[in-house]
């Protein structure tokens, strides 16, 4: 069985952040052939084109990694109805120096969870025009807002509701159909 190398990002530095916990229940959840590992996005400095010709070993190891991958996946927070500056600011790394952005051709996915009924929509929404810009090849069905009820979820992400836990294994199911089929047309060197 050939496996799929998934890097991904959790765009929240919080020490209670749901979303590290959604990222463990996917993690959990995931098809066998899909290895993944984070990417971490807390200790990178500020990005600045000054750093183009010599970038700091944080953001060398990031964009080494994305490189190692076949496909990236975000699960990130909302806030200010936006992408969280630390993500952004580890997207913008990746996407650069100009002419090597790791994002190019690349399957993604993006997932999102808020304690609020509006489950990172507009996170997401904003992430998906960031993306397109940098021509990852997105997943855009199904579509995954998800509000954290913390009673649904262990901390290591045992996910206890099982039409949870059906949700999240077959969108999950569907990034790894959607990897194949990018990677059927456009083979990762
Ligand atoms: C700076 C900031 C801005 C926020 N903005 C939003 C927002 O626009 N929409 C929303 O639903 N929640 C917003 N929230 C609440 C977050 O959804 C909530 O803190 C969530 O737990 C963050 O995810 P995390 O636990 O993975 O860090 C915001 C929180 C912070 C700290």
């Amino acid at each position: 069985m050939s496996t799929y190398k998934v890097a991904y990002f959790v765009g929240s530095l919080s020490s209670t952040s749901v979303n590290r916990t959604l990222s463990r229940a996917l993690v959990r959840l995931a098809p066998d052939d899909l290895e993944l590992t984070e990417i971490p996005i807390g200790t990178l400095r500020l990005y600045t084109p000054d750093l183009d010709d010599d970038y700091p070993p944080e953001a060398r190891a990031l964009k080494d990694t994305l490189a190692a991958s076949d496909a990236v996946l975000f699960v990130t927070p909302e806030y200010n109805r936006s992408i969280p500056g630390a993500l952004k600011n580890a997207i913008d790394w990746a996407s650069r120096p100009h002419g090597q952005n790791s994002f190019d051709h690349m399957p993604a996915a993006v997932i999102g969870a808020s304690p609020g009924m509006i489950g990172t929509a507009l996170a997401q929404q904003s992430l998906r025009g960031v993306l397109s810009y940098c021509n990852a090849r997105q997943m855009t069905s199904p579509e995954a807002y998800i509000q954290f009820d913390p009673d649904v979820y262990t901390d290591s992400g045992e996910v206890t509701d099982e039409d949870t836990a059906t949700f999240l294994r077959e969108f999950m199911q569907e990034f790894r159909d959607h990897v194949q089929r990018v990677l059927a047309v456009l083979p990762r060197d």
